[in-house]
């Protein structure tokens, strides 16, 4: 596996398997990588003739108070790994390179819409910052594929409208979430729950199962039901931001009948912020 650091020599290899009309597709991660990762690099595989992994902390993502020094970077690991999975370049730029003017004064790509509720709400500027640095990704790498999972649904969601809305030639593919066998939806930030805690951690997907069969049964109460979901996680020892019912396509109240839904909730716990969803099968109604 070849790796680089440099947009010039990244982009001078993509050129090259252009011409030889290779298919290529982008993984962009934050590194620490575990088998959900992986899943996205194999799905890449699959999908094309070239796989590109993209190593980048971004600090235009992280709040002042947020996780951005304690991260966890784990790069001999991450190299292993990707070796493993038989992807063909590390692009592992440094925070110069991809903000040569410093993060703080870049060009923001902002998706209104999407990006005010749900996690957007409690972590403000976040969503802008995955924005930027994926549309700066997807202008270095002009890959034909970029691959992202749904264990961050809003994020997904945000991508494919501003690749729609920026005219991006690129097309996002999404995965669906990898759970350890307790359910627990593998993540980077796991890593910062103590023994008991990740005893305590799978009752999140528990919580939205529950309500996903209750409305799969019929119910129609959501209020109600967020309201048990919440009530769930406090008891489960989170503390929870949100336990919410949306309509998929746009992150609203469930108002049209025919929408699909998604059941999203991100709670804390410990030093852990976690966040899943669930699909809700569709009504026959
Ligand atoms: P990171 O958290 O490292 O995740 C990288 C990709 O892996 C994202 O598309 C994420 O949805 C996917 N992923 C993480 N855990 C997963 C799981 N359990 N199952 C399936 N997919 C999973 O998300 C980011 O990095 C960043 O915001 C990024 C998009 C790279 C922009 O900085």
């Amino acid at each position: 596996m070849e790796e680089l650091v440099r947009i010039a020599a990244l982009r001078e290899r993509v050129s090259g398997w252009r011409r030889q009309n290779l298919k290529v597709a982008l993984v962009p991660t934050m590194g620490n990588l575990h088998d959900g990762h992986i899943r996205l690099v194999r799905q890449a595989r699959d999908a094309a003739d070239r796989v590109i992994v993209s190593i980048f902390v971004n600090p235009l993502q992280f709040g002042p108070k947020e996780d951005f020094s304690a991260y966890p970077r784990t790069p001999e690991e991450d190299r292993r790994l990707l070796a493993l999975a038989k992807a063909d370049l590390l692009f592992q730029p440094e925070v110069e390179e991809i903000y040569p003017g410093g993060y703080q004064h870049s060009t923001i790509v902002d998706v209104p819409e999407l990006s005010g509720v749900l996690c957007g709400a409690f972590r403000p500027g976040h969503f802008a910052g995955v924005a930027t640095v994926v549309a700066k990704l997807f202008n270095i790498v002009q890959s034909d594929i970029a691959i992202f999972g749904e264990k961050d649904f809003q994020q997904l969601l945000i991508i494919r409208r501003m690749v729609t809305d920026l005219c991006i030639p690129v097309e996002v593919h999404g995965m669906a979430t990898t759970r350890d066998a307790d359910g627990l939806a593998l993540s980077s930030r796991n890593r910062y729950l103590s023994a008991e805690e990740r005893q305590v951690a799978p009752r999140l997907f528990a919580a939205l199962e529950a309500a996903r069969q209750e409305i799969e049964s019929g119910a129609t109460q959501f209020e109600r039901i967020e309201q048990s979901g919440m009530q769930n996680l406090v008891e489960a020892g989170f503390r929870p931001d949100y336990f919410s019912i949306r309509q998929a396509h746009d992150l609203q109240p469930v108002q049209d009948p025919q929408a699909e839904i998604r059941i999203l909730a991100a709670a804390r716990l410990g030093r852990a912020r976690l966040i899943d969803n669930v699909k809700v099968a569709r009504r026959l109604a």
